[in-house]
């Protein structure tokens, strides 16, 4: 059977099987699948062949667990209808790449993935992954809308080296040459791979690995949407076979940050800059509990003059960091001499997520923009 029937055949379970447990065990009735090993976290396993690498898939909705009525509907259908056995039980080649086990955080479309179930995913990556000596490395399947952000927050949160994969499908389960089962095997396959060790958190999309540093999506309908435009790709996927372009490497001006006491993320506002753009949507946000604020200012960052004087007001009167990033998708905001902190490299969605964790940390004014000034020239 073609991994399409497949597909098709498992989504018209998905009303059975969407029930998603935390953890499924070896009693969950909508799988009548019998795990072989149970692993001491709770892991269960459908097979434990020695000779391959563990690896965890921790399912949050999307897409790639996305149901339609119709096969060629790639808009408007449901995201996150399917669970992870589903997912996993509908591509059987991966049990002849890892041995894997899956786990359901969270079974949402990505614009509902708030920072708590990041804090949670992190905690238990870190856990389950990192400090296990068992486990090669971890998938995450995410729906693509918001994955970038998902998976900077990962890169910066669960930094041990091993291969910590985002996946996610611009096509849902139910389509015709859904891209969501392909995706998942190499993803797997990376997770389980040496060469994928100490790059930071990855997406692997379409063929092509990419830095989950840097990566974005870059158009809201194709299959070839992840994208880092000046930064490149790390690697390709061959027949199933990565390849990497270059030895691993971090990013240049990457932050870590250790979440292990973390139990919440400040609240840090983005702001979309254009020419009419009034002050009171800075204040109303700040007001409303904002701790920072990023602004996605035109070019290289600018805003109108009157709102530059707002931020100026705000930092002065209310200390509250403001990160100046471009809503232009590419290229750098340089160093500011006017009291707001410049982003660097990073683009609003990322700058946020770092921020947040900044501030998570108690970090002052002085350490946000060291950090982000590692991002820039
Ligand atoms: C989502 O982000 O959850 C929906 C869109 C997608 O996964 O491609």
């Amino acid at each position: 059977m073609g991994l399409q029937v497949r597909f098709l055949a498992v989504a018209a379970l998905a009303t059975i099987s969407q029930a998603s447990p935390l953890l499924l065990s070896r009693d969950d009735s909508s799988s009548n699948i019998t795990y072989a090993f149970t692993n001491p976290n709770g892991l269960n396993f459908t097979q434990m062949n020695p000779s391959l690498p563990n690896v965890t898939i921790f399912a949050t909705g999307g897409t790639i667990a996305g149901s339609a009525d119709d096969n060629t509907a790639t808009t408007g259908y449901q995201a996150g209808a399917l669970g992870i056995q589903t997912l996993i039980d509908a591509v059987p080649e991966m049990l002849d790449v890892a041995n894997v086990a899956g786990v359901q955080i969270a079974n949402v479309g990505s614009p509902d993935v708030s920072s708590s179930i990041l804090l949670e995913m992190a905690h238990r990556l870190n856990k389950v992954v990192c400090d296990d000596p068992s486990m090669a490395g971890a998938v995450v399947t995410h729906g693509t809308d918001t994955l970038e952000e998902t998976a900077f927050f990962l890169d910066a949160t669960v930094t041990c080296g091993k291969p910590i994969v985002i996946v996610g499908a611009m096509r849902p389960a139910t389509a015709i040459s859904a891209d969501g089962p392909y995706n998942l095997l190499q993803s797997v396959t990376v997770a389980g791979s040496k060469e994928a060790k100490n790059r930071g958190a990855l997406v692997v999309m379409n063929d092509r690995i990419a830095s989950a540093y840097y990566v974005s999506k870059t158009n809201a309908n194709t299959m070839d949407t992840f994208r880092a435009v000046e930064m490149g790709y790390l690697g390709a996927i061959v027949s199933n076979m990565p390849y990497f372009f270059y030895p691993p490497v971090l990013p240049t001006g990457k932050t870590a940050v250790d979440v292990t006491n973390v139990t919440s993320i400040p609240r840090v506002d983005i702001l979309y800059s254009y020419q009419d753009m009034t002050n009171d949507t800075l204040f109303d946000a700040v007001e409303n509990g904002a701790k920072g604020v990023v602004i996605a200012g035109s070019g290289a960052g600018s805003v109108n003059s009157a709102f530059s004087s707002a931020i100026a007001e705000l930092i002065t009167e209310e200390s509250i960091p403001i990160v100046r990033s471009t809503r232009t998708g590419n290229g750098e905001v340089p160093y500011s001499e006017s009291g707001d902190i410049s982003s660097g490299f990073l683009n609003p969605a990322k700058s946020r997520i770092l921020l947040g964790l900044l501030l998570s940390k108690g970090k002052g004014f002085e350490d946000i923009r060291e950090a982000f000034g590692k991002v820039a020239v």
